[in-house]
Order: C-alpha cells, then structure tokens, then sequence
C-alpha cells in the first residue's frame, strides 16, 4: 500500500472566525485518502527576535518539528496590504532559523486564499512565491486557488458554505499529494 503523504496546513491568520482557518477546517473534509492533514496553529509563536535563536522558544521548536516531519506544507494565507500577512512570515522566518537549519528546505507547498476583495490573496500569494525561491521549497502552480467575495462563501462562523470551493480544495489536495510524491 502506499505510503500517506502528511500535509501539514498553516493558516496566516489569529482570527477566530478566519476565512483562512475556514479553508484549512474545510481541507479537512476532503482529505483524501491517501494524505493525512495536520493543522498548526500559529497563535503561541512570538515575535522573532535573533537573540533567541540560540534557545529557540518551545513552540518555535514544535513547529520546526512538525515542519520537518510533514511531506508537504499546505498554507491559507489572507491578503495583507498587498502582502503576506505579519503572524505567517514571522513564522516562516522562525522555522527557517538558525542559519543552516531551515525546516522549510526541500519542502513541497500549496497556497490557498481567502479575501473579500475579488483578487482572493493573489498578490500575498505571489509574494509567498518569491520567498520559497530563498526557501528551497517547491510550490505547486496548479491549481491556484485564490477566493475572493468571501463574505458571500462562509457563515459567521467562518465555515466555509460554498460547494464549488470545497471541491476546489478536494482538487488541491490531490494535487498537492501528487507533487510531493515526486520529490
Ligand atoms: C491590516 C490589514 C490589511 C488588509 N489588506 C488587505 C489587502 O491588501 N487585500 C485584501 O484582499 N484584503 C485585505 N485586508 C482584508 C482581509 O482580507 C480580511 O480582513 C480577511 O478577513 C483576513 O483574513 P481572515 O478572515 O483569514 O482573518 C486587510 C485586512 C487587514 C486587517
């Protein structure tokens, strides 16, 4: 049988009701079957601060761990002020800290993104691109999923109601899989 490929999926917001946290809650139902989806949360990773690279905080420690132990990285990013959002590239810069002993290296990754404006995080999105450049990670080019008018595709509690995007993220996921099966 084959082996399941772990996804690990970052949401870029804290927000309770988060249209972001809403698209990783939706991935989980519709893992397939041959993936497992793990979710870290970023709330407990602190501001970065090379002082402490050195004694790394714990929770930076765990997500370098779980990082490491993923085959595959699956990230919901907002959209802010044309950019990638504060609380997701602190994190990116912790896990790829100290110098030399970067979690994200080698690592495959998909973007999702939620917004409501009609661009849906493309250009947060695009950003993150640049950034794996540095990174050595492999981000997947299709499907981009990029929703935008996300008031009108969650309930107030930030679920995600829209069929066409859950089958969307049903599509990135196995594409996803596949991707990280070849490297
Ligand atoms: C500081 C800030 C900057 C924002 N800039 C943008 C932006 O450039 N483009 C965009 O589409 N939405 C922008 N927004 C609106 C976010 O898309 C919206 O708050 C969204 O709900 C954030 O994602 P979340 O629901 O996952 O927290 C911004 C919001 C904040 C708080």
């Amino acid at each position: 049988m084959e082996k399941k490929i772990k996804i690990l999926g970052i949401a870029g917001s804290l927000r309770k009701q988060s249209y972001n946290r809403g698209l990783l809650q939706a991935a989980l139902e519709v893992v397939p079957p041959n993936c497992q989806l793990d979710i870290f949360d970023l709330e407990e990773i602190p501001l970065y601060n090379q002082d402490k690279e050195t004694n790394l905080p714990p929770s930076v420690v765990r997500l370098k761990t779980a990082v490491r132990a993923a085959d595959a990285i699956l990230i919901a990013t907002p959209e802010y002020n044309y950019s990638i959002p504060g609380v997701l590239k602190n994190a990116i810069d912790w896990a790829s800290r100290p110098y030399g002993d970067s979690a994200w290296d080698n690592k495959p990754v998909a973007l999702m993104g939620a917004s409501p404006a009609l661009q849906g995080t493309s250009r947060s999105q695009y950003h993150l691109r640049q950034v794996f450049v540095y990174l050595n990670m492999h981000p997947l080019n299709r499907p981009e999923l990029m929703i935008g008018s996300a008031e009108n595709k969650f309930d107030s509690q930030g679920k995600l109601t829209d069929p066409k995007a859950h089958q969307k993220i049903g599509e990135l996921l196995v594409a996803l899989a596949t991707w990280a099966r070849k490297w």
